[in-house]
């Protein structure tokens, strides 16, 4: 999937939405916290699309998915606290509907002045949402004459609401936001400037290694942190005592350190680590190099000589992407590294793009999310960008778009 196909797909610019209804696929899926919005980063970023259509007009019709609620109405899973929250955000009218297909949804969108905005209820309170289901996609296309995707986040899913519904609407194309980000993990893949530095944490190395094999041909340097650094010391036949990691996954590693050897990629372990009795315990800690005995303690944090050798090498960087933090950084003492990447990676004037809840988190908590280039809001959707997969929700687009 190539930034030129990409190309094709029409752009919010291009469709003509000036009086009619549009259907607005986004990804509100967002943490909540005893019934607030407790990270709005993903709500915010669609705002400019939003703004965009009201100024025109358009009578918008805005629909998403909120966790997992498996095909049921589950009040737990309801986008009413979402749009309490994006009343608070935006000056245009927003009405709410417990529902999202059917007669009184069709007259409430019908009922729309321009300029208006209605949320409808969670789209995965259908079973027919995850199952892609035709029959539950026209029925969305009846809220609108226009479709436009926005939800990057969900690319990555082929769901009625982002890949079979594109085929029941005349007009379709991407959002500002999903616009952004197509852009900017393109030029990550295709035009990366050199030295391109990737840093990657997380628990699972099994998450990644479809993104660090795609990224191997195109990076400099890749800085490992996290428990997933665990399987390739142990693919090393370091000592890592009770430490996390994935033991079918240790050939798998093993492999991937000798390809980067064979490309020339400097493959960073961390060399140092903040140990704990208990991942979730910071009552007792200590510091130990890599090669030196764990006994029975588990890693929880990278070791301060990682943090300073990791951000030297993010500095020299023109190009960096960040996922997944270096540790347990829920818990505040484990925190550290995390941190010091994402002031790495903030203090970082050239293109730095940063993905996941996780790392996107510790960076808001620093106060650094506006400076970094670009913050995705995709995590699986990115991943799965970057390691080269088509995601369903733009080929979708670009089918129509031939
Ligand atoms: C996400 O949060 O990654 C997207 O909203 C997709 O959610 P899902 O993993 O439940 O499909």
């Amino acid at each position: 999937m190539s930034l030129q196909d990409l190309s094709r797909i029409r752009t919010l610019r291009d469709l003509d939405v000036a009086g009619r209804r549009v259907f607005v696929r986004v990804d509100f899926n967002v943490p909540l916290q005893d019934g607030q919005v407790a990270d709005d980063t993903r709500i915010r970023a669609t705002l400019p699309t939003l703004a965009y259509l009201a100024e025109r007009g358009a009578r918008i019709v805005v629909a998403s998915h909120l966790g997992r609620p498996k095909g049921k109405a589950d009040p737990r899973y309801s986008l009413a606290p979402v749009v309490d929250h994006l009343r608070r955000l935006t000056s245009q009218p927003v009405a709410f509907i417990g529902d999202c297909v059917g007669p009184a949804v069709e007259r409430a969108s019908q009922a729309l002045a321009p300029g208006g905005i209605l949320v409808l209820e969670n789209l995965r309170f259908y079973p027919g949402e995850e199952k892609d289901d035709p029959e539950f996609a026209a029925q969305l296309a009846r809220l609108g004459e226009v479709y436009v995707n926005d939800a990057f986040g969900a690319a990555h899913r082929a769901h009625a609401s982002v890949h079979a519904v594109v085929d029941f609407f005349p007009a379709c194309g991407i959002g500002l936001l999903m616009e952004r980000e197509v852009q900017v993990l393109s030029r990550l893949v295709q035009a990366p400037e050199s030295p391109f530095v990737a840093v990657l944490g997380g628990a699972k190395i099994s998450d990644k290694l479809p993104v660090v094999r795609n990224l191997l041909g195109r990076v400099q340097a890749l800085l490992i942190g996290g428990a997933m650094s665990y399987t390739f010391l142990k693919a090393q036949g370091h000592d890592i005592g009770a430490s996390l990691y994935e033991p079918d996954q240790v050939e798998a590693v093993a492999d991937l350190m000798a390809q980067a050897r064979q490309r020339g990629v400097a493959l960073h372990l961390p060399v140092d680590h903040v140990l704990a009795r208990r991942p979730d315990d910071p009552t007792e800690t200590r510091t130990v190099r890599t090669g030196e005995a764990f006994g029975d303690w588990c890693g929880v944090d990278i070791g301060p000589e990682t943090a300073r050798r990791y951000a030297v090498e993010i500095a020299t960087a023109r190009t960096v992407f960040w996922n997944g933090p270096m540790g347990v950084y829920e818990v505040p003492a484990f925190a550290e590294g995390t941190r010091s990447i994402a002031r790495a990676v903030a203090a970082n004037p050239h293109f730095t793009v940063v993905g996941g809840g996780d790392s996107l988190a510790v960076l808001q908590q620093e106060g650094l999310l506006d400076r970094v280039t670009h913050a995705s809001t995709g995590g699986g959707a990115s991943l799965e960008f970057l390691a080269g997969l088509e995601l369903p929700g733009l080929v979708a687009l670009l089918r129509k778009a031939s």
